[in-house]
C-alpha cells in the first residue's frame, strides 16, 4: 500500500514536471503484456484510457480482464510482479452439487467442451438435463439435472444449480429455500425462493457466474423478451383449441419506459454506436405492439444528455416516435468529455421524473407502470451508490406499501432491468438494484455487439403469436427472410393463385380462382407452416353477389366486383414467426395495429389507411422466389383518369368505365406520377397491403387488369395505360364478418368485427 501511495506521489510529480516542459505524460507500456493474448486501449497511454486484455476462444484474462489509466498516470489495477497477467482457460461452475446422484466424469475443474453426463440413484428419476457440455462464455448446456422421488411434497424439488449450494429441504407451501455459490463465484437471480399455493416457486432459477461468464444473445432475449412482454400485453388464454392465443392489451394503464445508457469512457466508444442502434431497434419492436408507451431516453457519464423527456409526453404535444429517433441519430458524443460515471445521477433523474408524474397523475398513477432499462458496466466514480436513490423510486411508485405483505401488490408496476454491459461489469453493485415480477432482469453482455439481433427475436415469443401483422423486417434476400416478411402469403397452386392467411384456418383469395365446378377436394392450398406444404381444403366460400356474366349485356364480358372468396382449411395452421395471419379492416385487433384507441369505427380505420389521394400499396408475386411489387392507388380526384384505362381493355364495349370498375375497386398502374409495378399472371387473389408502423394490414386482393404484360410473372413495371383494379376489403367487410366472424358456429374461433 505505502509503496503504491509512494510511487502516485511521484508519478503526480513527474507528471507536473513534464507539463511544465510542454510534453504530456502518460501511462506507461511497461508489464502490460499477456500471456497467450493481447491487448488494446481506449485512448492510447493517455489518462482516462483502458487497457483492455484480450483471449482466444475459451480462454479468459486472469487475474484481471483490464485496467485504467488514471489522471495520476498509473494503472488501476497496477500490475503485481508476482501475479503474471496471463490467459487461462475459461471453466464452467461445478457441477457435482447434484443431490441423490451420481456425475461423470468426477473432475476436480471442468473446461469448454467438457462433457458431463448425471445419473439418479435408484428410485430418483432424473429431471433437467441428462448430458451438458460447457460452453465458452462459461455456461453448461441445457437444464440444471435434479434427482427426486415422489415424497408428495407441494412444490418439486427445485435443484441446485452448477456451483450452487442450498439451504432448505421441505417443499411445502411457504417453505424457503436459499441459494448461496461458491468459490468466487458471485449469484445471479433469485437467492431466496418460496413455495407458493399455485405449486411453482417464486422468482427465477438462481445461476453461478464468474467474472468472465456471458449471457449469450439468445438467453437475453428469451429471458428478456418473456419478462418485458408481461409489461407489454396482458394476456387473455380464451378456448385453448385454437393455435394462437388471443391477446388482449392493457387499455387502462399508461406504461412508462426509461432508458439510460452509460457513455463514459469505460465503455468502448464503438459500444456506444451499438448501444444505440439496440435502443433504436428496442424502441420499434416496442411499437410493434399495442401499447403506446411514454419515453425518457438518456445518455450519461459525469453529465446527463436528454434524448426525450417523458414529461413531454404528458399534456398534448407527445413526441412521435420517429422524432426520438431522429434526436438518437443525431446524438453525437464524440465531441463531450465524459471523464466520470454518474449512475446515481441516472437514477435521480428518473426519480424526479416519476415524482412529477405522480404529482400530475393524481390519483391515476396507481395505473402507472414504469418500465426502467439501463446499460452500463456500473463502474460509477462519482454520485456515489444508486442503492438508496432506489429504495425511493420503489416508495413511489409502491405508494408506501413497501411492507412486506402489501409490497407484493404493487411490484408488478415496477420493473428494473439491467444490460451489463464492458469487460469488467461490476455486478455487485449493479444486481441488486434491479427489481420487478415475472423474470429475469439482470443480463450480462461482453459486448453490445448482437443486441440489436437480441432485440429483434422478441417478437419470436410464443405469446405475441396471435398478434395479426406481426412480421420482420430485415431482408437479406433469403427465402428465409421472405417469409418472415410476408408470414401470412399464401399460395392457390392448382390455379395459379395467391392468398392471404387472415386467420389460423382462413385463406382470403380472388372468386375467379375457383372453376363453376370447383369441390373443396380440387383445390391446393400451400401454407409452410412446417407440418406439411399442402393444406387440406374443408370448404370454400365465394362472395354471393360474384357474378362474371352479371354485365354481358351493358357490354362487359367478364364483369369482376365482389371477386373475392374464403377457403376454410381442414385444420389451423401452425403459427410461428414464418406463418401468421395479416390483419383485415374492420376487425379489432386491426384497431390494436393501428393504435386505435375507444371506441373505434371502420370508417377510422380507412380513412388512416387510404387518407391520400395517391396511397403507396403493395402486392407479392412468385418467380419463383416471393417478391413485393409497389403501386401508387389512385384515389379522389385521381380515381377517374385511372379506371377510364379500363375502356381499353378486351371485351369492354361500354363507353362507361363504372360499369365495369365499380366503387368497390382499387385502381393502380401507369407510370405517373410514377412507374408502378403492374400484377402479372399469378398474382392473382394476392393480398393488397399496406405496412403502418410494424405490421401489415390487407386492403385489397388483386383481382383484373387491362393488359397481360407479363404472363411468366415476376417483378414488372406498367406502361403508360396499363392498369390493375382490386377489389376494395373495405367494401365487401359484411362478406367478410359473415363468414370469419360467424359466432354460431364451433369449428373455430370467430374475429371479433367492429360495430360499424
Ligand atoms: C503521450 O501519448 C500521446 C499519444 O500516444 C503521444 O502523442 C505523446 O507524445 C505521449 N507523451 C509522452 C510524454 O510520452
Ligand atoms: C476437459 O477439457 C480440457 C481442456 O480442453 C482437456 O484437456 C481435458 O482432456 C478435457 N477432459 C475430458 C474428460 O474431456
Ligand atoms: C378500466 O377502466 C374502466 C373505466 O375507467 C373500468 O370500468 C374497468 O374496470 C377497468 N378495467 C380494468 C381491467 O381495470
Ligand atoms: C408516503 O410517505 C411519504 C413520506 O413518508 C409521505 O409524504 C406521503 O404522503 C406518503 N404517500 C402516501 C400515498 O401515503
Ligand atoms: C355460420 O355458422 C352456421 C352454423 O355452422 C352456419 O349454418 C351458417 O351458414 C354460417 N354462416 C356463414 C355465413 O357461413
Amino acid at each position: 500500500m505505502g509503496f503504491s501511495v509512494h510511487w502516485s506521489c511521484f508519478a503526480v510529480l513527474l507528471c507536473l514536471l513534464c507539463m511544465g516542459g510542454g510534453v504530456r505524460c502518460n501511462c506507461t507500456d511497461d508489464n502490460m503484456q499477456i500471456e497467450g493474448g493481447h491487448y488494446t486501449l481506449t485512448k492510447q497511454l493517455m489518462s482516462g484510457s483502458t487497457l483492455i486484455y484480450h483471449c482466444p476462444e475459451g480462454f479468459y484474462p486472469y487475474p484481471t480482464l483490464s485496467r485504467l489509466c488514471q489522471p495520476t498516470k498509473i494503472w488501476k489495477p497496477l500490475p503485481k510482479r508476482y501475479l503474471h497477467q496471463t490467459c487461462k482457460m475459461i471453466e464452467c461452475p461445478d457441477p457435482n452439487v447434484l443431490e441423490y446422484g451420481n456425475v461423470f466424469p468426477p473432475q476436480e475443474r471442468y473446461y469448454v467442451n467438457n462433457e458431463t453426463r448425471f445419473e439418479c440413484y435408484s428410485g430418483y428419476t432424473l429431471r433437467g438435463s441428462t448430458t451438458r457440455v460447457c460452453l465458452p462464455n462459461g455456461k453448461w448446456t441445457g437444464a440444471t439435472p435434479i434427482c427426486s422421488r415422489d415424497t408428495g411434497d407441494h412444490c418439486a424439488d427445485p435443484g441446485i444449480p452448477a456451483g450452487a449450494g442450498r439451504s432448505g429441504n421441505i417443499f411445502g407451501i411457504d417453505d424457503t429455500v436459499k441459494y448461496s455459490c461458491n468459490d468466487n463465484l458471485y449469484l445471479v437471480g433469485s437467492n431466496e425462493r418460496v413455495c407458493q399455493e399455485n405449486g411453482q416457486w417464486t422468482g427465477t432459477e438462481p445461476a453461478c457466474y464468474y467474472r468472465h461468464t456471458y449471457d449469450t444473445p439468445l438467453e437475453v432475449s428469451e429471458a428478456f423478451g418473456s419478462s418485458i412482454i408481461n409489461s407489454l400485453t396482458t394476456l387473455e388464454s380464451t378456448e385453448d383449441t385454437q393455435e394462437g392465443r388471443k391477446i388482449r392489451i392493457t387499455k387502462n394503464g399508461t406504461l412508462n419506459i426509461y432508458i439510460a445508457v452509460d457513455i463514459s469512457e469505460s465503455i468502448e466508444k464503438d459500444q456506444i454506436v451499438k448501444a444505440k442502434d439496440a435502443v433504436t431497434k428496442l424502441l420499434t419492436k416496442i411499437s410493434s405492439f399495442a401499447v403506446s408507451p411514454n419515453y425518457d431516453i438518456i445518455f450519461f457519464s459525469s453529465e446527463l444528455f436528454e434524448i426525450a423527456n417523458i414529461i413531454n409526453f404528458f399534456g398534448g404535444n407527445k413526441k412521435s416516435l420517429q422524432s426520438i429517433l431522429d434526436e438518437l441519430e443525431k446524438f453525437n458524443i464524440d465531441e463531450r468529455d465524459n471523464a466520470g460515471t454518474d449512475l446515481n445521477l441516472a437514477f435521480t433523474t428518473f426519480l424526479e421524473r416519476i415524482a412529477v408524474i405522480k404529482q400530475q397523475a393524481g390519483d391515476g398513477f396507481k395505473d402507472h407502470h414504469h418500465v426502467l432499462i439501463f446499460f452500463t458496466d456500473g463502474g460509477y466514480n462519482m454520485g456515489g451508490s444508486p442503492s438508496p436513490t432506489v429504495a425511493k423510486i420503489k416508495n413511489l411508485v409502491y405508494m408506501n406499501h413497501t411492507g412486506a405483505a402489501n409490497q407484493q401488490t404493487r411490484e408488478e408496476f415496477l420493473d428494473i432491468y439491467i444490460f451489463g454491459i464492458g469487460v469488467d461489469i461490476y455486478d455487485d453493485d449493479l444486481q441488486p438494484l434491479t427489481t420487478g415480477t415475472g423474470g429475469k432482469h439482470y443480463f450480462r453482455l461482453k459486448a453490445i455487439d448482437n443486441l440489436q439481433e437480441t432485440f429483434d427475436e422478441i417478437i419470436d415469443e410464443e405469446d405475441v403469436k396471435g398478434l395479426c401483422g406481426l412480421h420482420k423486417e430485415y431482408d437479406d434476400q433469403t427465402k428465409e427472410s421472405k417469409q418472415k416478411m410476408y408470414p401470412w402469403a399464401a399460395q392457390i397452386t392448382n390455379r395459379k393463385c395467391m392468398g392471404s392467411l387472415v386467420t389460423p384456418k382462413f385463406v382470403l383469395t380472388a372468386a375467379h380462382c375457383f372453376k363453376f365446378e370447383d369441390l373443396p377436394t380440387d383445390v391446393q392450398v400451400d401454407i409452410n407452416d412446417g407440418r406439411g406444404l399442402v393444406k387440406k381444403v374443408k370448404d370454400f366460400k365465394l362472395h354471393p353477389d360474384y357474378n362474371v356474366d352479371a354485365k354481358k349485356n351493358e357490354g362487359v364480358d367478364e364483369f369482376y366486383d365482389y371477386d373475392v372468396a374464403l377457403i376454410e382449411l381442414e385444420e389451423y395452421v401452425k403459427i410461428s414467426t414464418d406463418v401468421r395471419p395479416i390483419c383485415i379492416p374492420c376487425t379489432k385487433e386491426t384497431s390494436e395495429a393501428l393504435k386505435l384507441v375507444g371506441e373505434s369505427t371502420c370508417k377510422e380505420q380507412e380513412q388512416l389507411l387510404l387518407k391520400t389521394h395517391l396511397e403507396e400499396l403493395s402486392f407479392l408475386t412468385k418467380n419463383p422466389k416471393i417478391e413485393q411489387k409497389d403501386v401508387l392507388a389512385k384515389l379522389g380526384d385521381n380515381r377517374n383518369e385511372c379506371i377510364g384505362h379500363a375502356l381499353k381493355a378486351k371485351g369492354i364495349t361500354t363507353k362507361d368505365p363504372t360499369v365495369a370498375v365499380t366503387e368497390n375497386f382499387l385502381c393502380t398502374g401507369g407510370r405517373s406520377p410514377r412507374r408502378d409495378h403492374i400484377a402479372c399472371t399469378g398474382d392473382s387473389g394476392g393480398a393488397v397491403f399496406k405496412n403502418y408502423e410494424h405490421r401489415t394490414i390487407q386492403i385489397g386482393t388483386v383481382s383484373w387488369g387491362t393488359k397481360n404484360l407479363c404472363k411468366a410473372g415476376g417483378v414488372v413495371e406498367s406502361d403508360d395505360a396499363s392498369r390493375d383494379f382490386h377489389i376494395n376489403l373495405f367494401r365487401v367487410v359484411p362478406f367478410l364478418k359473415a363468414v370469419l366472424g360467424n359466432d354460431t358456429q364451433n369449428d373455430y374461433a370467430p374475429l371479433q368485427f367492429l360495430e360499424d
